[in-house]
């Protein structure tokens, strides 16, 4: 059950812990405050029993723009003695985010004494006990990578406060590293370790000290996804030496902007991969071997550290076989032909024919690894057209 009071100026709570069950909370809630500058809001509590039991809890909680309440920025527990005691809360939410502060008395199993606040006040100067944040900027990683916040207060004493960063669904985050920046100034580093998409959330520093709180506004932590294609790379064009493709990286999983595109290929049967850098929408893949499978990814970069996603979807192809096998047979019908009407009787001729085949093939295994295939091709048409001659040969022998 909540007792909720909207009072201000010389407001006050307070709390019977015996009038109540265990776990009840009386909240006493501010106005809703846009501040400009620097300030502070100071007030008096008390926590006390006569038998010294404890009365139960008193919370401060900082809900920014009609957000969630996340976890308390202030807490304190048991009996603190029958002194009124003061403490300072430095709130560096600014205009024009909105802020309120809520007072939280819990009802302890003890059941005994009082939780109290008084005196409430808004000031229009810095915390003297309490450390200002400095404002907190929103970070941006990469999925995967380490995200780090760094939030600087400025305020006395303030390297022996507690620490940590708050997170707005509740979770606390404990400090990775301070440091004295000068006598009134202080850094705090915290660390989000591998961070997720479920990581991106509002993030807040926050300082205690028996003597008040400070709390940073609240900054982002934005988690880029690595982008990735939708799609395999498409096939424009194919040789016995190259493929010819269209990266087809348009359409993308995870975040942009692209500021890298590559194109990962493969043997399929091979362990090597190669990997080069495309600046075109088509790329031509060179120096491939004949009639061999091949597996060809796109990978995508973006900005920052972890920014190439994962490769997307293949495309598997074959080179052709080598060489066009329409070439090779006009090649032997025009040899066969030429053999056949000019040179029936010629053996001088047919040595002539054999030394240019083998220059052609020696020619273009040099040009190109890719015709080298070719060569049995051609000593096939050649024992052809020399058994054809030699037939022809004896036909006409045979005449004499
Ligand atoms: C804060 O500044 C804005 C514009 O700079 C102004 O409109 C607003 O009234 C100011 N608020 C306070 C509380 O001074
Ligand atoms: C204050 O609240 C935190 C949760 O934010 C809790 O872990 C801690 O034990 C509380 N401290 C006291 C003194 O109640
Ligand atoms: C994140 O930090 C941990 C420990 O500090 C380190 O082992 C790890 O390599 C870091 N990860 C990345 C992606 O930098």
């Amino acid at each position: 059950m909540y007792l909720q009071l909207f009072l201000f100026s010389g407001s006050c709570m307070i709390v019977d812990s015996s009038d109540h069950d265990p776990g009840e909370k009386a909240r006493l809630q501010l106005p809703t405050m846009k501040e400009n500058d620097t300030h502070c809001i100071d007030f008096s509590y008390l926590l006390y029993s006569k038998s010294g039991t404890n009365p139960g809890t008193l919370n401060i909680l900082v809900r920014v723009n009609k957000g969630p309440l996340a976890n308390p920025i202030w807490n304190v527990t048991g009996s603190t003695g029958r002194d009124w005691l003061r403490a300072e809360l430095a709130v560096s939410t600014f205009w024009p985010n909105e802020y309120q502060v809520i007072f939280e008395a819990e009802v302890s199993d003890g059941r005994s004494g009082y939780i109290a606040i008084d005196d409430i006040q808004v000031l229009s100067y810095p915390c003297d006990k309490s450390p200002h944040f400095l404002r907190l900027g929103d970070v941006e990683v990469n999925a995967g990578q380490n995200a780090t916040f760094q939030c600087i207060a400025t305020g006395r004493d303030a390297v022996n406060n507690k620490l940590w960063l708050q997170r707005r669904n509740g979770e606390d985050i404990p400090v990775a590293q301070t440091k004295n920046i000068n006598h009134r100034r202080f850094a705090a580093t915290f660390k989000l370790q591998e961070v997720t998409k479920t990581d991106q959330d509002l993030y807040r520093c926050v300082t205690q000290s028996e003597r008040g709180s400070g709390v940073s506004n609240f900054a982002q932590l934005i988690v880029r996804e690595p982008p990735r294609p939708i799609a395999p790379p498409q096939l424009l064009g194919v040789g016995p030496t190259y493929l010819l493709i269209q990266l087809n990286a348009n359409s993308i999983i995870g975040d942009g902007p692209i500021i890298l595109k590559e194109v990962e290929y493969r043997m399929t049967s091979g362990s090597w991969t190669e990997t080069h850098a495309v600046n075109a929408p088509t790329y031509k893949l060179w120096h491939l071997d004949p009639d061999t499978e091949y597996e060809i990814r796109v990978l995508l970069t973006r900005p920052g550290e972890g920014g190439t996603g994962q490769p997307g979807p293949p495309l598997i192809t074959r080179t052709k076989c080598a060489g066009e096998v329409r070439w090779i047979f006009l090649f032997c019908f025009v040899l066969l032909l030429f053999i056949y009407l000019f040179l029936p009787v010629c053996f001088h001729c047919n040595g002539a024919v054999t030394i240019a085949i083998v220059l052609l093939c020696w020619y273009c295994q040099r040009s190109e690894s890719s015709y080298a295939s070719l060569a049995p091709v051609f000593c096939l048409c050649h024992l052809v057209g020399v058994n054809l001659s030699f037939h022809l040969l004896i036909i006409e022998a045979r005449k004499l």
